[in-house]
């Protein structure tokens, strides 16, 4: 499974990506409304860093709109695939972004039938929202369940990009689905590293090399 950093801090992902390269990002306006920073500079140092798919999103709501944000974005960088909102004129936007060889990525899906139609529009990622679903008494898992037995059923290329990622149990069961990506926050991405038993392990080793060391010293 891909891990894109779901973030728009350009430090988060300068800290992730000097450990292990990253396979891309996403970002999206409240996230960028965090970091309190221009957008598009914001993207271009992202691309700087990152060599992997980085999703902008533009904040028109009809299609003509949407397809002009994005064509804007797009000339940022070849990485950059331009997030649409699943509506019907997220839809539309997506037919023509695509017929324009720009990827995209629709976002904001619940459900199974949403994924169905945006693979229908030719979207390149399909972002279901995991964590919204739990927030609201649902399972979000089971989404990106039915999403991977359809476009299994049918041959759908669409890459599901699992989103809306809380902990590092949501990033497992999504790779054990066989999801294509998962887009983990920064501090969700941190903790996927730890384990009490390896820091018991580390000082073990450390504790006994310092024991071996005395020993060799008194002999
Ligand atoms: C995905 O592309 C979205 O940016 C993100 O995963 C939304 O997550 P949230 O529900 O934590 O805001």
């Amino acid at each position: 499974m891909k891990i894109f950093l779901d973030t728009a801090s350009v430090s988060e992902i300068k800290t992730a990506n000097d450990i292990i390269p990253l396979d891309g990002v996403t970002t999206n306006p409240t996230l960028i409304m965090k970091e309190g920073k221009d957008y598009v500079k914001t993207l271009k140092e992202i691309t700087k860093i990152v060599n992997g798919p980085i999703s902008a999103e533009p904040v028109s709501l009809d299609a003509e709109g949407m397809v002009k944000e994005g064509k804007e974005f797009a000339k940022l960088h070849k990485n950059i695939v331009i997030k649409v909102p699943m509506t019907p004129e997220g839809m539309k936007a997506c037919k023509v972004l695509s017929k324009d060889g720009i990827k995209v990525n629709t976002t904001l899906v619940f459900s199974a039938n949403q994924a169905l139609l945006a693979a229908k529009a030719g979207t390149y990622f399909v972002s279901p929202f995991l964590g919204r679903l739990d927030d609201i008494g649902e399972k979000g898992m089971d989404l990106v369940k039915e999403i991977k037995e359809i476009y299994d059923n049918y041959g759908f290329k669409t890459k599901i990009l699992a989103a809306s990622i809380r902990s590092t149990t949501h990033v497992k069961e999504a790779a054990l689905i066989g999801a294509d990506i998962a887009t983990i926050p920064f501090k969700v991405y941190e903790s996927m590293f730890n384990h009490a038993l390896t820091d018991k392990g580390i000082k073990q080793f450390l504790d006994d090399w310092d024991t071996l060391q005395k020993e060799l010293k008194n002999k």
